[in-house]
C-alpha cells in the first residue's frame, strides 16, 4: 500500500493501522519532509506624515517582500525530538507553523503524516466566547477526534489541565497561562503522532511546566515524533535528540542537539562582543571585560565546577576620579543574580585615583556553578552611584557540572544509604 506522506488515504479503503484516515506511525519511517522551503510575507511600511506631505501623497507607503524562511529542507524520522533553536525572529515560529499546516509555503513544500498536534500560538484554535467545555469539543474535533473519543478523554484533559474550576467559564477570561494549560491537555490527549511545541510552555508555572517536561518524555518513549521551540538550552538539551538552529530563515545547523546550542551561543557571543566596549559619552568607559583561567591566563567561555578564574575589567577616564567602584556579578539568562562583589565591598583601599586605564582583577577561586549558563555583568562608578555604568552581558561563560545535579551552585553530593 502506497501512503500519502499527509497521511490521508480515502476513509473507504483506509488501511486498520489508520485512525480516521490517518496513517498511524509505527514504523522508523519520515513523518515530515520539507523540501526547499521559502516562506515571503509582504510588509507593507506606511510612510510618515512628513513624507506623505512631501510627495503629495503620490505615495503612501511601499511594500517589501521579506523572507521568514529560505531553503529549508529537512526530513524528521518517526521517533525524534526536534529542537528548533535560533535568536528572535529567526524563523522558528513560521517553520512550526507551515510544518502544521497553518500557513503556505511561497515555494517549497511541505509533506507531513500521522496525526498531529500542535500548540503555536497563544489561544490558536480556541474560541473566546465558548467556554472551557465547549472548547475542548471544538479543539478536539479539529484535531481528528469523535465526540466519542472526546467524551472518553474529557475528564483526564481537565484533571491534567488542571483548571476545573474555570470549565464552563468563557475562554475570553481566561489568563495566558490557564489558555495554555487546556490547549496542552487536549493536544497531549488527541493521541497525536507528531506534536509541535511552539514556546508558549513558558507561560504556564513551573508545576506545570514540569507536568509538560514529563508527558512529552512519557510522548518520546512511546515512539512520538516532536518538534519543540524553547529559549531554554537546558530544556533543549534534555529532551531532544536533534537540533536546528535557524538564522535569518536559513538552516544554520542541523544535527546533534550540543553542537546547534554550541552555534546558537556563538552567534549571541558574536553579537555581545560587538557592545562589550561602551562609551558612555562622560568620558567614562568599560573597555574590556575578560574571563580567564587562574593559571593559564586564557579566556575562558566553559568552566567546569571547582576551576579557579579571574575577571579583568579594564576602565578608564578622562577626567580624575579620587574615588570609584569597579563590580562584577553573575547572573543566569534569566538575569537572577547568583554572586556579586564590587572593590567597595572588597576594601577599596588600595584605589588610587583614576585617571586614564586601569585594569581591576577579580580572583574567583574554586567557582563552582550548576550546570548551565551564566552571564556576568560589569560595573563602573563611583561611591555615590556605584552601579553607574553597567554592562549587564559583559561575558558569558557555561558551567559544565558533569555530576547528575541541578540548579545554580554546584556540589560534590554524593549519598549513602542505611
Ligand atoms: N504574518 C507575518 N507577516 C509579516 N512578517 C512576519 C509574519 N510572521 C512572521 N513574520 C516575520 O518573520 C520573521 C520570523 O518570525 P518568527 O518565525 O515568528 O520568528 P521566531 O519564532 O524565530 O522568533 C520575523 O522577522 C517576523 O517579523
Ligand atoms: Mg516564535
Amino acid at each position: 500500500m502506497v501512503y500519502n506522506l499527509a497521511g490521508v488515504c480515502s476513509p473507504s479503503a483506509c488501511h486498520p493501522t489508520h485512525r480516521n484516515g490517518f496513517l498511524k506511525v509505527t514504523d522508523s519511517t519520515t513523518v515530515v519532509r520539507i523540501n526547499n522551503l521559502s516562506k515571503r510575507f509582504v510588509i507593507r511600511k506606511d510612510k510618515s506624515i512628513k513624507e506623505r506631505l512631501t510627495t503629495f501623497g503620490r505615495s503612501a507607503g511601499f511594500r517589501e517582500d521579506f523572507y521568514a524562511l529560505r531553503d529549508v529542507s529537512l526530513e524528521i524520522p518517526a521517533g525524534s525530538t526536534v529542537g528548533l533553536i535560533g535568536a528572535n525572529g529567526s524563523g522558528k515560529s513560521t517553520l512550526l507553523k507551515t510544518i502544521g499546516g497553518i500557513i503556505q509555503p511561497t515555494t517549497g513544500t511541505v509533506q507531513r503524516r500521522g496525526r498531529l498536534a500542535a500548540l503555536l500560538e497563544l489561544g490558536a484554535g480556541f474560541h473566546p466566547d465558548l467556554t472551557g467545555r465547549e472548547n475542548v469539543y471544538l479543539n478536539a474535533s479539529i484535531l481528528g477526534l469523535t465526540t466519542a473519543e472526546t467524551d472518553r478523554h474529557f475528564d483526564a484533559i481537565v484533571d491534567f489541565s488542571g483548571i476545573e474550576k474555570f470549565i464552563d467559564t468563557q475562554v475570553k477570561f481566561y489568563s495566558s497561562g490557564m489558555y495554555v494549560r487546556l490547549a496542552f491537555a487536549i493536544a497531549v490527549h488527541v493521541d497525536p503522532d507528531l506534536l509541535l511545541v511552539d514556546e508558549v510552555l513558558a507561560v504556564g508555572d513551573e508545576p506545570f511546566q514540569r507536568k509538560c517536561m514529563d508527558k512529552i518524555r512519557s510522548f518520546q518513549h512511546e515512539g512520538r515524533t516532536i518538534v519543540l521551540v524553547s529559549h531554554s538550552s537546558e530544556t533543549v538539551g534534555d529532551l531532544c535528540d536533534r537540533g536546528i538552529m535557524l538564522k535569518s530563515g536559513r538552516v544554520l545547523f542541523d544535527g546533534e542537539t550540543k553542537g546547534a546550542l554550541r552555534a546558537l551561543r556563538a552567534e549571541f557571543e558574536a553579537e555581545r562582543a560587538e557592545e562589550t566596549t561602551v562609551d558612555f559619552g562622560l568620558g567614562q568607559k568599560i573597555e574590556s571585560v575578560a574571563l580567564v583561567d587562574a593559571t593559564t591566563e586564557e579566556v575562558v567561555t566553559a568552566i567546569a565546577p571547582g576551576q579557579s578564574v579571574r575577571l579583568d575589567i579594564t576602565v578608564s577616564s578622562d577626567v580624575v576620579l579620587d574615588e570609584w567602584v569597579v563590580g562584577m556579578g553573575i547572573d543566569t539568562p534569566l538575569g537572577q543574580s547568583v554572586f556579586g562583589t564590587n572593590t567597595r565591598l572588597l576594601g577599596s583601599a588600595g584605589n588610587a585615583p583614576l585617571v586614564g586605564e586601569r585594569t581591576v582583577s577579580f580572583a574567583l577561586p574554586d567557582l563552582r556553578l550548576g550546570n548551565g549558563q551564566y552571564f556576568i555583568h560589569a560595573s563602573f562608578g563611583t561611591p555615590a552611584e556605584e552601579s553607574a555604568f553597567r554592562i549587564a552581558q559583559a561575558a558569558t561563560v557555561e558551567s559544565q557540572d558533569g555530576t547528575r545535579s541541578v540548579g545554580v551552585t554546584s556540589i560534590a553530593a554524593s549519598y549513602t544509604t542505611s
